[in-house]
């Protein structure tokens, strides 16, 4: 039960932009439970919905209710969790553009006297602006308390300039400190382990470079299409959607130095000069280091799934990519001529994201043998997601006369050593907002860079004559183009089958 006895003042107004959208019914709700769950939860942290849509409190309970009782990490639900979560919960109900919803929203944080205001935009992106401009008439109360927290989800802006514009409109109002930009993937706790794993551990980093790797490769794979959100994705490709974001922060953790300490200002610091690193891809050069595709129409098993061009809310004729790969440089002395080949897309074979290393080949060969495993046997895959951990392949003798070399892998599996599934992304970030560290957060100066790099992509794609896409099959590995472009570098794919 809640700590009624805790005055007014002590208690965390959670004000949730968009409440009624589905990411506050999938992801943060959940999340939220299951941290009241295990006691994490302050118990004094209250939801502010505020949203256009006519409901009232009731009906946003019942609705967070049910993402809870469909979302929920751990099952059957306690319903006095929930009940505890859900009990001083209000309903605003305004348009994003209206002053007045503000003014409404300050008097009551005020009325109840909330010194501690978290504001998260789970609203629709285009709705960013506007909300943070007019939060500018919580100034007399709301914002002027000493903890005041925005969290944005991506994407924060489209490109360049419309990264920077809604950057100064965040620091107009808020400080950097104040500000947590979320990129799920750092929640994820395998994401968070890449830097354990190199930096916790001796025997791995003398190794990390340009003298023993011959390449990196990042896949972000997903068998879903883009379903239901077509309409935001048609706009948006898996450059902006999964690209500019997710993928390049992998490439960060994969290649930055150490930090001197483990906190949120040394992890940026050393993730912004990989960043500052990548060899910038424009004009002809991002045409030759990237592949698009779409995924087409395809039958399997006796059924007809459409092609992204024959999805709900895709423009006719869209060039819009479902899949994208790029040959990226991180142009400084441990990284110098290494390829990272990362790449996403939709409608792929698995839901599979992995960073795999693959190290360089023997100076010399001394067997004649038959080889099974490769004259460049030694791959370190760090599973992210699903089948969580981290393999080691290397060629071993195989038993018997006959002289042959064999692959084997060594193996660590999250789930064998840790039990059970890792912890949900959002329920780390939401606990990590409410305590105030920003390390797993993306910095102000990360996402203009992130967003200056991706921008000369995007201007190079939008010059081009390309009118329309190479297509793949559903289940495939991508388009053909794809598999040629890591050909060109006589190398492979992994796991292409
Ligand atoms: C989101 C993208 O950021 O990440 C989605 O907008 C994508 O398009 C999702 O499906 C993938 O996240 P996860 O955690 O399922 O790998």
């Amino acid at each position: 039960m809640t700590n009624t006895s805790k005055p007014v003042d002590d208690r965390v107004a959670f004000v949730i932009f968009g409440v009624t959208g589905d990411l506050t019914k999938r992801k943060l709700l959940p999340a939220l439970y299951q941290l009241n769950r295990e006691g994490r939860l302050p118990s004094n942290l209250d939801i502010v919905g505020f949203a256009r849509r006519p409901w009232d409190k009731d009906y946003m309970q019942q609705v967070l209710l049910e993402g809870i009782q469909d979302f929920a990490r751990v099952k059957p639900i306690d319903q006095k969790i929930v009940d505890d979560l859900l009990e001083n919960s209000v309903y605003l109900e305004s348009d994003f553009h209206e002053i007045d919803g503000y003014n409404k929203l300050n008097k009551y944080l005020y009325e109840k006297g909330y010194r501690k205001i978290i504001f998260y935009l789970a609203a629709p992106p285009e709705a960013y602006q506007i909300i943070i401009k007019n939060l500018a008439v919580c100034r007399d109360y709301a914002l002027n308390k000493e903890y005041v927290r925005i969290v944005v989800e991506k994407p924060y802006g489209r490109d360049l300039q419309s990264a920077q514009e809604l950057e100064d409109d965040l620091h107009a109002c808020f400080s950097e400190e104040q500000i947590f930009r979320i990129d799920h993937y750092l929640g994820k706790e395998t994401v968070q382990n890449i830097l354990v794993f190199r930096f916790a551990n001796g025997i791995f980093e003398p190794l990390w470079n340009k003298n023993y790797i011959d390449h990196v490769q990042i896949t972000v794979a997903e068998s879903v299409g883009v379903g239901t959100r077509a309409g935001y994705f048609d706009n948006a490709g898996v450059i902006r959607d999964m690209f500019a974001n997710h993928l390049l922060q992998l490439v960060t953790l994969t290649a930055m130095e150490a930090p001197y300490a483990f906190n949120a200002h040394s992890v940026r610091d050393e993730k912004m000069k990989v960043l500052q690193s990548l060899r910038p891809l424009k004009g002809n050069s991002a045409i030759q280091n990237t592949v698009r595709g779409q995924y087409k129409q395809t039958a399997i098993n006796g059924e007809t799934l459409p092609g992204y061009l024959q999805e709900e809310r895709v423009n006719a004729g869209s060039i819009t990519e479902t899949y994208m790969a790029a040959r990226l440089f991180v142009d400084n002395w441990r990284w110098a001529n290494v390829p990272f080949y990362v790449r996403s897309g939709k409608r792929l074979p698995a839901r599979k994201t992995e960073i795999s290393i693959q190290f360089k080949q023997v100076p010399l060969s001394l067997f004649n043998w038959e080889n099974m495993a490769g004259e460049a046997p030694n791959v370190l895959v760090l599973r992210l997601q699903p089948d969580e951990g981290i393999n080691l392949s290397f060629g071993a003798k195989l038993p018997g006369r006959e002289n042959k070399i064999a692959p084997v892998t060594m193996e660590f599996q999250y789930q064998e050593a840790f039990g059970g599934e890792p912890p949900e992304a959002y329920e780390r970030l939401l606990l990590d907002v409410l305590v105030g560290d920003q390390t797993l957060f993306t910095r102000h100066d990360e996402v203009i860079e992130q967003w200056r790099f991706t921008t000369d992509i995007l201007d190079a794609w939008g010059e081009s004559s390309v009118i329309s896409l190479p297509q793949y099959e559903i289940t495939s590995w991508g388009p053909d183009e794809a598999n040629e472009f890591l050909s060109a570098d006589k190398r492979k794919w992994r796991n292409n089958h």
